[in-house]
């Protein structure tokens, strides 16, 4: 398995690209199942998990063909199995995402249910429950959810938690669906946004996309479209942190700061200077930080997927800072490993009392999972001495071309095969 051997303490300088959103890209892949014509895509990120769901998606029948680096053109005019199998879905839990577009467009699917992972239980009862309430009869079968339902139609769901990939299912079972669906209390994220805005090229009927009320009047079928992936905010929101914590000057480009407003003013609470224009941010520091509290909620508010990068941040700053996790139970594994190299750093229950230390120390450390493996990463680059971060294939899903781009801004990051 590779690792990341990085040498800390040198501040980041230079410029990189932010590429494609991987949580926008991977429904909008699954939204090609809903129509015959071809779905072409553009800034679609080279990562693990698209490979997987391409994967997926190829089982079924789509029919894949890269026209470039980042443009993909996916072919669902042929599916020949409405099935998404356990050894497939239990890599990716975002497989869950072919259910709706499937039970909406063939009137029947067969997913493996994804079962736990190292953040959590995370159950998908939601979806289930949505699609349920749209006329589906869906049993557990065997480890599967085996979904059937003559023509989906519309209804007014709520979810009682919000959930992102519950809404994207939904949004894409009552795209087809007969009638109009209202989904209240859903997720606002900005990939949902972008999700939606591939649907209505498709001809999809949407209203109040990034509002908590999604209005979704359902239409016979969907067309072929081109669309390009909203940028990827946790990845440009990772390499702010890093540039602020290293104590450079870093510029994103291909990026929207109006996706990271919460993360932009807690950069700018802990003493970063952040500019940004139209498609561009840029990030400087001095180096020594403020400690900054967090609590992670659904968005506007601070994404759980930025936690464990202000975790970090929060290991070296001046102060005592509170960290609170509301949406996953179990995502405080970087904790442990960030002691290894020092942190001061106290969990009660959902939250972490971290108190900034003078230094950080190398050491060996394990990723386990995705964003977990980030914090450890910007930890490491502020690090005396050498650390080195086993199992990154968790950042491979995630984080295009990462030690690369890293290199580029000037840290001292090998990979060992
Ligand atoms: C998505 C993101 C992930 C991010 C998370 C929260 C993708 C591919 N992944 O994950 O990176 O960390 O949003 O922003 O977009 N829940 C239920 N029942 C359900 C569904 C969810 O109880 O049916 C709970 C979950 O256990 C969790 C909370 O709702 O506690 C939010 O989860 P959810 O928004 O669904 O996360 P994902 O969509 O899986």
């Amino acid at each position: 398995m590779d690792k990341l051997v990085i040498q800390g303490g040198v501040p980041l300088h230079g410029e990189i690209l932010i590429s494609g959103a991987k949580n926008a890209a991977l429904p909008i892949l699954c939204a090609s199942l809903l129509t015959e014509g071809p779905l072409t895509l553009g800034n679609v990120p080279q990562l693990h998990d698209i490979a997987t769901m391409g994967k997926l998606l190829a089982h079924m029948g789509v029919k894949i063909e890269a026209q470039g680096e980042h443009q993909l053109s996916l072919d669902a005019s042929h599916i020949h199995t409405c099935e998404a199998p356990y050894e497939m879905v239990k890599t990716m839990r975002a497989s869950i995402l072919v259910l709706g577009p499937l039970l909406a467009r063939f009137g029947h699917a067969r997913v493996s249910l994804p079962g736990g992972c190292a953040i959590g239980s995370r159950p998908v009862d939601l979806h289930i429950k949505g699609l349920q309430a749209m006329g589906a009869d869906i049993r557990i079968e065997h480890g599967y959810i085996e979904a059937k339902a003559d023509k989906l139609k519309g209804a007014r769901i709520f979810m009682d938690i919000v959930t992102v990939t519950g809404t994207e299912n939904l949004m894409m079972a009552a795209a087809l669906a007969d009638g109009t669906t209202v989904l209240e209390n859903a997720a606002k994220e900005p990939e949902v946004v972008d999700l939606a805005e591939c649907l209505i090229k498709m001809g999809a009927r949407i209203e109040g996309v990034g509002t908590d009320v999604i209005t979704v009047t359902g239409v016979p079928e969907l067309r072929s479209a081109q669309h390009d992936v909203v940028c990827d905010r946790i990845e440009a929101g990772t390499y702010m942190v890093a540039a602020a914590m290293t104590g450079g000057k870093v510029k994103l480009r291909n990026v929207r700061a109006d996706l990271l407003d919460v993360v932009i003013d807690k950069l700018r609470e802990s003493g970063a200077e952040i500019d940004d224009d139209d498609d561009s941010i840029t990030v400087s520091s001095a180096g020594a930080l403020k400690s900054v509290s967090i609590r992670t909620a659904p968005h506007p508010a601070f994404p759980t997927d930025m936690q464990a990068q202000f975790m970090a941040l929060n290991t070296v700053a001046n102060a005592v800072a509170t960290v609170t996790e509301t949406i996953f139970e179990n995502r405080f594994m970087h904790v442990q490993e960030m002691r290894r190299l020092g942190a001061n750093i106290e969990v009660e229950g959902n939250t972490a009392i971290v108190r900034g230390c003078e230094f950080l120390e190398g050491a060996t450390v394990m990723a386990t999972d995705l964003r977990a493996s980030a914090g450890l990463v910007l930890a490491a680059l502020v690090a005396r001495g050498e650390t080195v971060i086993e199992r990154i294939y968790h950042l491979d899903r995630g984080y295009e071309r990462l030690e690369e781009k890293l290199g580029q801004l000037g840290a001292n990051v090998r990979r060992i095969k």
